[in-house]
């Protein structure tokens, strides 16, 4: 018997998936180890998996599929559509099917958890297209349990709110990235569940990396500036906390919002996962948090930082 939504009693850790496989973007991990990582997260309790089609050229969902065996009831899938294991960007309404059953074969699964619109445009997300009544057919159909959007930014956010009617907001936030919760009690009010992607700015907010670090893969992103910027804050964070390794501060910190249901760091290794495993029950305490607030307010919302 397949569980609903209600029934999956969502752990407010998630794993972050884009790293399985990932060797290109984020450094080696064979598949193996990714299926071994998954079957441990799992078995330590995590039961949220934030994937798409698009990671790894679909080794991501392949990965979680051949990892979850028999944990299937016990496991949350979520996927996305919009960008295809091919390298594709296509947002067709018309390819939401063939999408979805590509999924479903590498997760191994005949049903998703949830569908969310891998950072679709403002016309989407403003409700000018048939895309939500489409997914509203494929949830009485049962193929999907819920959907909704993966976005980066408050605009996309207000807009969201605005304009559709979705399950769930997947959005960017963390320390460096505050604006989005200004609308978190607005969604939660909506009934939509948030899940927030890059809690640690990409590794940031480990207090791991300074100005002198050098990054390979998706992380090169970065020039000479917004390193110097970066290492800059992660030291006042450390001043704030009074310590070198921040982890369970910046996972706090997006938890410490009561609205949020899941965050999903991206997980490369088992010292990763036992590392948040282990900080699950951290709370972080008020005053720590209101000085990341103002941190936020003083020295980067008028001059944001670049993703
Ligand atoms: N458009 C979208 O929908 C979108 C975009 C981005 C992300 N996401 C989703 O959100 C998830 C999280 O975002 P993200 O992975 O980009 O960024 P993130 O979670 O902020 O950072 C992940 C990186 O931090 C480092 N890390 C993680 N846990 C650690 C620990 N305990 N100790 C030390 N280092 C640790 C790892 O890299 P190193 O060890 O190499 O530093 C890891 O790759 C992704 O996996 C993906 O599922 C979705």
């Amino acid at each position: 018997m397949k569980k609903n939504l209600k029934e999956k009693k969502l752990n407010r850790l998630g794993f972050g998936s884009w790293q399985l496989g990932n060797t290109d973007f984020w450094g080696y991990m064979s598949i193996d180890e990714g299926i071994e990582l998954v079957r441990i997260a799992i078995k330590k309790g995590i039961n949220f998996f934030d994937t798409a089609p698009g990671y790894a050229a679909g080794l991501s969902e392949s990965i979680i599929g051949s990892a979850i065996n028999d944990q299937r009831e016990n496991v949350f899938i979520s996927t996305k559509f919009g960008h295809t294991a091919d390298g594709e960007t296509d947002f067709s309404v018309f390819s939401l099917k063939e999408q979805i059953y590509d999924s479903l074969e590498r997760l191994e699964t005949d049903y998703l958890d949830s569908l969310l619109l891998h950072n679709p445009g403002m016309d989407i997300l403003e409700g000018n297209t048939y895309h939500f009544e489409e997914l509203e057919k494929l949830k009485e159909e049962g193929l999907i349990k819920a959907y909704g959007v993966s976005i980066d930014t408050f605009e996309e956010f207000r807009t969201v709110l605005d304009h559709v009617n979705v399950d769930f907001v997947e959005i960017l936030f963390n320390i460096f990235f505050q604006d989005a919760s200004e609308l978190f009690e607005e969604a939660h009010q909506k009934g939509i569940k948030i899940i927030v992607k890059v809690p640690l700015d990409s590794g940031w907010l480990t207090g791991k990396y300074d100005e002198f670090s050098e990054f390979e893969g998706i992380r090169s992103r970065w020039d000479d500036e917004t390193i110097q910027r970066r290492a800059a804050l992660v030291r006042e964070i450390k001043d704030i906390t009074g310590a070198e390794v921040l982890t369970k501060y910046a996972i706090g910190f997006v938890l410490s919002y009561p609205e949020v249901t899941v965050v999903i760091p991206g997980i490369k290794n088992l010292d990763q996962l036992n590392d948040h495993i282990e900080n699950s029950t951290y709370i972080l305490s008020s005053e720590i948090k209101q000085k990341f607030i103002e941190l936020y307010q003083t020295k980067i919302k008028d001059n944001p930082l670049p993703w």
